[in-house]
Parts: structure tokens; sequence; C-alpha cells
């Protein structure tokens, strides 16, 4: 990617594949994602660090997001076979 921030509804399986390294570690710090396991070091209005349960959690989230957008673009795409 160019820099642009990434809609997490649409993670590549890679990213899914690396989703604690790259949230908890930064291994995409150069590319302006940073690593949350440090805390405030990247913020510092942010005084907890991440935990690999919060991780692991917001993963979960994501994952149901990911499915929900799916099922709708997939509604999508069937009204727009239907209608023509
Ligand atoms: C809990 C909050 C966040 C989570 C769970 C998260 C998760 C992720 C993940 C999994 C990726 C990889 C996506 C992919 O490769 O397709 C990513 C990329 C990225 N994130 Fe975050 N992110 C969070 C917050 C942030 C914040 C606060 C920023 C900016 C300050 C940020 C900036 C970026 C950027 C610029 C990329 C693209 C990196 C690249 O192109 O290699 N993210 N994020």
């Amino acid at each position: 990617m160019d820099g642009s921030i990434p809609d997490l509804r649409y993670m590549p399986q890679d990213a899914h594949d690396r989703f604690i390294p790259i949230v908890m570690a930064g291994i995409k710090r150069r590319n302006g994602m940073p690593g949350f396991a440090d805390g405030g070091e990247n913020y510092p209005l942010v005084n907890t660090k991440m935990t690999l349960e919060d991780a692991n959690a917001i993963h979960a989230y994501l994952i149901d997001m990911q499915w929900k957008a799916y099922e709708a673009d997939q509604k999508r795409l069937s009204g727009a076979t239907a209608a023509k």
C-alpha cells in the first residue's frame, strides 16, 4: 500500500496471518502503522499498553465486520444481477 490507511473490513489473508505482529509489534511501522504493545511511546495520551487479549478481541471484531461487509456486498451484487 502507498501510505493510505486500509479499510480493515477488506483485509487480505496475509494481514490476518500477521495481525499480531502488525498490531502489537509494529512490523509496518515504517509505513505509518504503529505497534500498540508499547502504548504511550506512540501516543502521549494513551497510557495503557495493548495486551494480546485486546489485540485478539479487536481481531475477532474485525472478522465479524468483514463477514458483515461480505454479506452486504453479496446482497448488493445479487440485487444488481436481478435488476438486469
Ligand atoms: C486498534 C487500532 C488499529 C488496528 C487494529 C490496526 C490494524 C492494522 C492492520 C491489520 C493493518 C494491515 C492491513 C493490510 O496489510 O491490509 C494496518 C495497516 C495500516 N495502519 Fe493500522 N491499525 C490500527 C490503528 C492505526 C492507526 C492509529 C494508524 C495511524 C496513526 C494506522 C495506520 C495504518 C497504516 C498507514 C497502514 C498501512 C500500512 C502499510 O501500507 O503497510 N493504523 N493497520
